[in-house]
Parts: C-alpha cells; sequence; structure tokens
C-alpha cells in the first residue's frame, strides 16, 4: 500500500478523484476511493528520517513498537532511501488549476499519484515519527513528505461539516533528538515538535505523544539511550491504555 509513494508504481495507483468546495484552499479534493483496512489491527505508519539504524530516535522508535501490545501493521517509509512521489512545482501548479475548477486531464494525470499517497494517511491509526533536529526544524526529507500527502478534501478539511471529522482522535508518537536543549522561554526555540504536532493534528492525529531527546552533543551516548529507552517504554503504556479502550 504504502508502495504508492515509489514513482514507479504510479500506473497501479492512479484513480482520479474530483474537486468540491472547501475553505482553507475554497476548495478541496473529493476522495472516491478508500483503502479497505483489517480492523483488527492497529494500523502504524512509521516516517524513519533517522540517520542511521544506530541513532537514538532508531533506538526509541524501536523499543515503541516492540512494547504495543495490540495485533499491529507497521508501514514503514524510510525516508532517506525510498523514492516519493517526485513533487515539483508543476504538480504545485496544476494542483491549484484542479482546486480553482480549471484542470485539464495533464493536470489530473499528474496529480493523481499525490492524492493516492494521501488516501493512505486516512487508513493509519498511528503515525510515528522519527527524526533528528536539523536547523531548529524537521530535515527537508520528512518536510517534502508531508508536502505530498497533506491534501485538502483528502485527509483535511477545515469546514465544520467535514466527511473527515470521524478521523480525529488518532495518535502521533514524534520521536526526536536533538545536540542542544530547549527550555521553555529561551529564546532558541524547538520548531520541531510543535510544526508536527500542528500538521498531523490538520489530519485527524489529535493525539500528541512527544519523545524529544535532548542535548545530546553534551550528554553520554548511554545516557541518551536509557532516557529513550524509559520514554518510549512509559509512551508504550500510555498508547496500550488507549487502543484497549478505543476503536483504533
Ligand atoms: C544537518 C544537521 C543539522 C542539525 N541541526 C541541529 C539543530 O538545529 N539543533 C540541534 O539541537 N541539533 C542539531 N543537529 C544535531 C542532531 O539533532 C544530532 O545529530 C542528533 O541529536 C543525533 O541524534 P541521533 O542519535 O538520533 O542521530 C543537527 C545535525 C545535523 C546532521
Amino acid at each position: 500500500m504504502i508502495k504508492c509513494l515509489v514513482q514507479s508504481r504510479f500506473t497501479r495507483c492512479l484513480s482520479w478523484t474530483g474537486v468540491r468546495r472547501q475553505s482553507m484552499f475554497k476548495s478541496g479534493f473529493e476522495h472516491l476511493q478508500h483503502i479497505k483496512k483489517d480492523d483488527s489491527k492497529t494500523h502504524i505508519l512509521y516516517l524513519n528520517a533517522a540517520h542511521s539504524p544506530t541513532s537514538l530516535v532508531s533506538h526509541g522508535a524501536r523499543i515503541l513498537l516492540e512494547n504495543l501490545q495490540r495485533e499491529k501493521a507497521v508501514e514503514e517509509v524510510k525516508l532517506w532511501t525510498e523514492q516519493l512521489v517526485p513533487y515539483k512545482i508543476d504538480h504545485a501548479l496544476s494542483k491549484l488549476k484542479l482546486l480553482r475548477g480549471e484542470g485539464t486531464d495533464e493536470d489530473k494525470d499528474r496529480f493523481a499519484p499525490v492524492l493516492t499517497a494521501a488516501e493512505i494517511i486516512n487508513s493509519m491509526d498511528v503515525v510515528v515519527v522519527a527524526t533528528p533536529m536539523w536547523n531548529y526544524t524537521i530535515p527537508y526529507v520528512l518536510k517534502q513528505y508531508i508536502d505530498i500527502v497533506v491534501q485538502p478534501g483528502i485527509n483535511f478539511n477545515d469546514s465544520s461539516d467535514s466527511s473527515l471529522t470521524k478521523n480525529s482522535g488518532r495518535i502521533l508518537v514524534v520521536i526526536s533528538s536533538a545536540g542542544a536543549e530547549y527550555g521553555p522561554g529561551e529564546e532558541i526555540q524547538d520548531f520541531l515538535n510543535p510544526y508536527l504536532k500542528q500538521v498531523f493534528a490538520l489530519m485527524g492525529f489529535t493525539r500528541f505523544f512527544p519523545i524529544f531527546i535532548q542535548g545530546t552533543a553534551s550528554r553520554s551516548k548511554t545516557d541518551c539511550l536509557e532516557w529513550t529507552e524509559k520514554e518510549a517504554k512509559k509512551c508504550a503504556t500510555e498508547l496500550n491504555k488507549i487502543l484497549e479502550a478505543t476503536s483504533l
């Protein structure tokens, strides 16, 4: 399913969706395609932007996933190695034309793989992001992924009568690491966690669990690993309670 993000599989994933009115962009895409999911499992999208498998954030994600008790289906996107939809300026221009109701068949064909990738978000119960901080925010590969999949009418809709409101209450876990420390009220701020919290909440991932491994440049690796493990297990315990009590 996640392979629809990969360019070579575009043709298999193509499905045209229409356009309807919607407030933030004045209009939104209408989704006709519904991905079937197995409701007996928790569907987890693991967005892996870690520097390496031995990174602190990789360790945190492994511990978290291992400690989730409910039966799960994990779709991992290795953001540094997988080829995503090559979202270029032509895609953005086609999107704007389509939303204005002026799109041609060429615009529709160009944009179809983007909408297919966006639909995948709706079939997920939990998103786990593992990422280092880069220049106070997320690395570009993760931003690129977000710019592809966040699509009006498909996985967000800011009008109050949205059929997508049923998607809220889903879970976002952000496991991030930073060389420095970012206390409240400091002049230098963390833009990574607030940004991911806001953009995934837009798509219905409104339960936010951050595991922010700070000060990695000054703390020992052992200290950081121990802290990460403890926090990942604590987070898994909280998630297990939610997953047991809800239909996620
Ligand atoms: C390109 C690059 C940019 C970075 N920018 C920041 C930054 O803005 N703030 C910060 O605290 N650490 C920054 N770091 C440090 C990383 O966050 C650090 O490598 C990370 O904490 C290591 O953790 P890991 O074991 O999860 O890879 C940067 C590292 C790289 C490679």
